[in-house]
């Protein structure tokens, strides 16, 4: 049985749009902003509305905000354990001051390619070991 809670079955348009993105797909990384040291509402909501479609995959984070998402990106790493999703440890974090001209205009460091690329290789890698679970 893949799954111990019961699958809820999308009922609305927009839901099962999302549902067929998510379904589609085995590995996510999540771009996240920080609002008083969580997610936006937004971004809880688009992961609470499905769960069968994000179990068994992987999942990884960039955060960004004042102080660089990081504590967004730590209650995502909850949610996603109870979404059976797997968080990779790698995670690029951007802050106003330095990656955004005018803390408004994204212009990304050098610094965080290499960095990212790992990510990239994380989540591949994990989604890829969850296979036979799927
Ligand atoms: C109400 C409010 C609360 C915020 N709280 C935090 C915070 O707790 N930590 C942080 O690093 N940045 C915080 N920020 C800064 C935002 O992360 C930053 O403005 C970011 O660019 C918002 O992303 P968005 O415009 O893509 O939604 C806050 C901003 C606002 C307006």
């Amino acid at each position: 049985m893949n799954s111990c809670r019961r699958r809820w079955v999308p009922t609305s348009t927009s839901t099962k749009k999302w549902a067929q993105v998510v379904s589609e797909l085995d590995g996510f990384i999540i771009v996240t902003p920080e609002y008083n040291h969580s997610i936006p509402g937004v971004l809880k909501n688009a992961l609470d509305y499905l769960y069968a479609e994000w179990n068994n995959k992987s999942v990884g984070f960039v955060s960004y905000g004042s102080a660089g998402g990081t504590r967004a990106a730590e209650h995502l790493r909850s949610i996603a354990g109870e979404l059976q999703l797997a968080d990779v440890r790698q995670q690029v974090t951007l802050t106003l001051s330095d990656d955004f001209e005018n803390y408004s205009t994204f212009t990304p460091g050098e610094r965080h390619l290499a960095p990212l690329s790992v990510l990239f290789g994380q989540v591949e890698a994990w989604a890829d070991a969850l296979a036979p679970l799927r």
